[in-house]
């Protein structure tokens, strides 16, 4: 039954994957050329990259034709949780996941695992068989049991993982005291990259924050515990800054300067989750003028620096976006309208794709 219903989204993407496969060249700078997201992404030598939601690929036929079309990579928006891969005390469940992967591998499509570990009050991503525990040396055994066998479960189809979601407190500065930083110390972050490390040598490990792409003292924190971690001789290669402009608009120069002083490190940088919302005052073509050039200025900026490799957008259409159920309708803060339509938005991102040397 599983298998019949991957097979039957695989099916016609595979014909899809044939006719535009292996990404041929295609001069994106050349006039008149009207390259996809993807094509222009190949060309600047980067990915591009999407959240996937499986309900919305099921439901909406458009869905995967245009995730496809316009997006290299894909990330999953749950799946690859503690709380759907884990979701009871050492029983796991890659069903979904694996769905999703059979996709992407179907369609030319690099895989992004998110996340490892991330416990915070407020969100859904640890179950509370977790947040329970007492004892610092079971909650230890757990998450070893937990990195290994899940990264192992995806070893050589996941080409990098956020180890680590959000180590810093949300609106400071200070490591986020989760439920692994109170048990057993700071110590947490290191213990979990050499596990994923082990579990798979040829993975990326990302430590991926939010609220640092601009400039600001939660951004310094995040390049200290980075240079600390790789002092210390633990296996980090990337940073991954989530990039949801919800607040405030991608500020194209602090944004450079951040990507260059991680990179500065050594490390691979990439966006990971953006998503900028069309804000201000203002007609709808006004408001999308606006943020036609944000994105321009965020990707510009990536391309700007050679470390960074990839843009991942926390979702591709305003159809289906978690801004509408968390922050209010209307933010439209996508490449693709609601009808799949591209927006000046994904122009903007398009032009910053292929602005780069
Ligand atoms: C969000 C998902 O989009 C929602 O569907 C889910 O209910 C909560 O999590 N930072 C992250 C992501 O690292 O995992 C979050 O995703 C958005 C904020």
């Amino acid at each position: 039954m599983r298998y019949l219903r991957a097979l039957i989204i695989v099916l016609p993407l595979s014909v899809f994957a044939l006719a535009c496969e292996g990404d041929d060249p295609v001069d994106c700078r050349a006039d008149g050329a009207n390259c996809s997201l993807r094509e222009a992404a190949v060309q600047a030598g980067v990915q591009v990259g999407a959240a996937f939601r499986e309900v919305s690929a099921t439901d909406d036929p458009k869905y995967l034709p245009a995730l496809t079309a316009d997006f290299n990579s894909v990330t999953h928006e749950h799946a690859m949780k503690w709380a759907a891969t884990q979701p009871q005390y050492g029983v796991f469940n890659f069903d979904e996941p694996d769905r999703m992967i059979e996709i992407a591998e179907a369609n030319g499509m690099a895989v992004r695992g998110h996340t490892l570990v991330w416990e915070q009050a407020t969100v859904d991503a640890t179950p509370e068989y977790v947040t329970a525990i007492t004892d610092p040396e079971e909650l230890r055994t757990l998450m070893a049991n937990h990195i290994r066998t899940v990264v192992g479960h995806f070893r050589g189809r996941v080409d990098a993982w956020d180890v680590v979601n959000e180590p810093l407190d949300t609106l400071g500065s200070e490591l986020y005291q989760n439920i692994f930083y109170q048990l057993m110390g700071p110590g947490y972050i290191a213990e979990a990259f050499e596990l994923a490390h082990e579990a798979d040598p040829d993975a990326t490990l990302f430590l991926n924050e939010a609220l640092v792409s601009n400039d600001g003292d939660k951004f310094d924190a995040l390049l200290a515990l980075t240079a600390d971690l790789l002092e210390q001789g633990v296996p980090v290669h990337g940073v991954g800054l989530q990039g949801h402009f919800l607040t405030e608009a991608p500020n194209h120069d602090e944004l450079l300067a951040n990507l260059q002083k991680l990179a500065a490190l050594g490390v691979v940088v990439e966006l990971t989750e953006v998503d900028i919302i069309a804000r201000g005052q203002g007609d709808d073509a006004a408001r999308l003028e606006r943020q036609r050039q944000e994105f321009f200025d965020m990707a510009s900026a990536c391309l700007a620096v050679e470390a960074c490799k990839r843009i991942t957008f926390w979702g591709f259409t305003d159809r289906h976006t978690w801004i509408d159920s968390f922050f209010g309708p209307d933010l439209a803060p996508l490449p693709l309208d609601e009808n799949y339509e591209r927006k000046p938005a994904y122009f903007g991102l398009r032009d910053g794709l292929l602005s780069g040397p």
